[in-house]
């Protein structure tokens, strides 16, 4: 493999197409089935000295490129890849429901990892999350409904919802989970209710109740089989919930310097119903760097929300989603795109984006991280730079004009942002090699540990080319049904034009 230089924009986009194409999907039972986490030098290589599990298909890494397939008409592999993970929805009593974070084909066996295997036996919450979002977007792009209406598809979305939908002890909405449960699956102190995962959550409830009001409204045509039995009230619960996180996201995640000023002046210690500082949040937590990030008109999702200990850093994929499934308001993504623009030094630098911001640094990295060498501070998910994440705000940023009332002179500041961020993507990225991140408080650096012709950096750099220069309008294409929508009482129609 040799690098492109600086080669024009057309061969560029087709190289990183060859490699995508030739080199990283792979078929099983004679159809694509999604794409290896990265490219190895030769196939020789991946054979002789397998690169830890980057060889095998990740559900997160292969969200890209299920979006991209869907940009192509490629629907079959999408649907064969939804019906694989399917096959491999977990079965056993701890875990029944949930879907892999990696499989891989061996000897014609499929071989899933839940976290059984993975280095420090994290689990990946997002993957089950994602699979939902997922299949209503191939529904929804590929008008295939006879898909959903299928007795075992529907069958492995009330597994998926059982999981939510249960009694436990705590009244929250949000899914609680341990340390490194989505992208960063290491300790970063991202454990207990992380944005990443309450952004998806709110976007898999809200896919999961389509596709059950898709079977549910089904003509025979579309039936391959009898209905799956659904629960009683399932849909309504299923909605109910979406509704109470949105509020609860809103209420305790959204800031701005209005509410900073609110909560600073907070009383602490209170008991009861109607009170104001729910999680007991001492002042101090509130970091200084805040004021200036936020700016006036500036506002963004926060990290985390726990008893006593709030996480203020800005997790970019946790805030890209808050956005595209419309969980913030078009107001508030205004004042999310505002901060982007804001403070791009920060978050674009020298290769966008960075994954979090700020880093965790001395005693905070030693204690929290468990001196984690690979997440130093600016290094890798500690605030490092991925390539991979431009797309989710590209579409963001896109949608968000194509649908809601914005503002016109940031809707042009952002789309300079977004052509000077493609073009790094565009002069570095075959330079680096397609690295999977970088490292540094510019990210200018090849990340110390980055595998190279990683696939989530190639298909996310043909995603953000296709949403700029080929078809903005599929910056839709993971958009979730609308809340009030699947309210409504009418029927649903997924079709994007409805
Ligand atoms: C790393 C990343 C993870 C990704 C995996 C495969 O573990 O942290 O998010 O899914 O590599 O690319």
């Amino acid at each position: 493999m040799t690098s492109s230089g600086a080669k024009p924009e057309a061969s560029i986009v087709q190289f990183a197409q060859t490699l995508f194409y030739e080199r990283a999907l792979v078929s099983f039972e004679g159809e694509w089935v999604g794409a290896i986490a990265a490219i190895p030098k030769s196939p020789r290589a991946a054979s002789s000295q397998p690169d830890l599990n980057y060889g095998e298909i990740f559900i997160r890494d292969n969200v890209p490129v299920m979006a991209y397939l869907l940009t192509q008409g490629h629907y079959a592999a999408v649907r064969h890849f939804l019906e694989t993970c399917l096959r491999l929805q977990s079965n056993d009593l701890q875990t029944k429901g949930i879907f892999p974070t990696s499989f891989i084909e061996i000897n014609g066996q499929l071989v899933a990892d839940y976290g059984q295997r993975a280095i420090g036996r994290v689990v990946s919450a997002d993957a089950t999350l994602w699979w939902a979002i997922l299949a209503h977007a191939y529904v929804r792009q590929s008008g295939d409904r006879a898909f959903a209406c299928q007795p075992h598809v529907q069958q492995g979305i009330q597994e998926f919802l059982d999981l939510i939908l249960h009694p436990s002890f705590r009244d929250a909405p949000t899914l609680y989970v341990p340390d490194g449960a989505f992208m960063i699956d290491r300790p970063l102190d991202v454990w207990g209710a992380p944005l990443e995962i309450q952004a998806l959550l709110y976007g898999s409830l809200l896919s999961a109740a389509g596709l059950i009001k898709i079977a549910s409204e089904s003509t025979p045509a579309e039936l391959t089989g009898d209905l799956y039995p659904i629960p009683d009230n399932r849909l309504q619960k299923t909605l109910d919930y979406a509704h109470r996180l949105r509020r609860y996201l809103l209420k305790h995640y959204w800031v701005n310097s209005k509410t900073v000023q609110v909560l600073r002046r907070r009383p602490t210690e209170q008991y009861g119903d109607a009170i104001e500082n729910e999680h007991n949040i001492q002042t101090e937590t509130i970091p200084h760097w805040l004021q200036d990030w936020l700016g006036d008109r500036g506002g963004y999702l926060i990290g985390n929300i726990r008893t006593g200990r709030p996480d203020f850093r800005f997790f970019t994929l946790g805030n890209c989603l808050g956005a595209n499934f419309d969980v913030l308001s078009s107001k508030q993504q205004d004042a999310l795109f505002r901060l982007i623009v804001q403070n791009q030094s920060n978050l674009v630098a020298q290769m966008p984006l960075r994954i979090c911001h700020p880093p965790l640094s001395d005693a905070d990295w030693r204690r929290k991280t468990g001196y984690d060498r690979k997440n130093l501070p600016w290094c890798y998910h500690n605030a490092g730079h991925w390539p991979c994440l431009l797309w989710f705000l590209t579409m963001g940023a896109l949608r968000h004009q194509q649908q809601h009332r914005h503002d016109q002179q940031l809707a042009t500041e952002m789309s300079q942002l977004l052509d000077t961020a493609y073009d790094r993507l565009l002069t570095q990225l075959p330079l680096q090699n397609w690295a999977e991140y970088f490292d540094g408080p510019t990210g200018s650096w090849m990340g110390q540990q980055a595998r190279l012709y990683q696939t989530w950096t190639i298909v996310g750099f043909l995603l953000v080319h296709h949403f700029l220069k080929v078809n903005p309008t599929d910056a839709g294409i993971l958009d979730v049904p609308k809340l009030q929508d699947l309210n409504s009482g009418k029927p649903w129609s997924a079709s994007p034009r409805s």
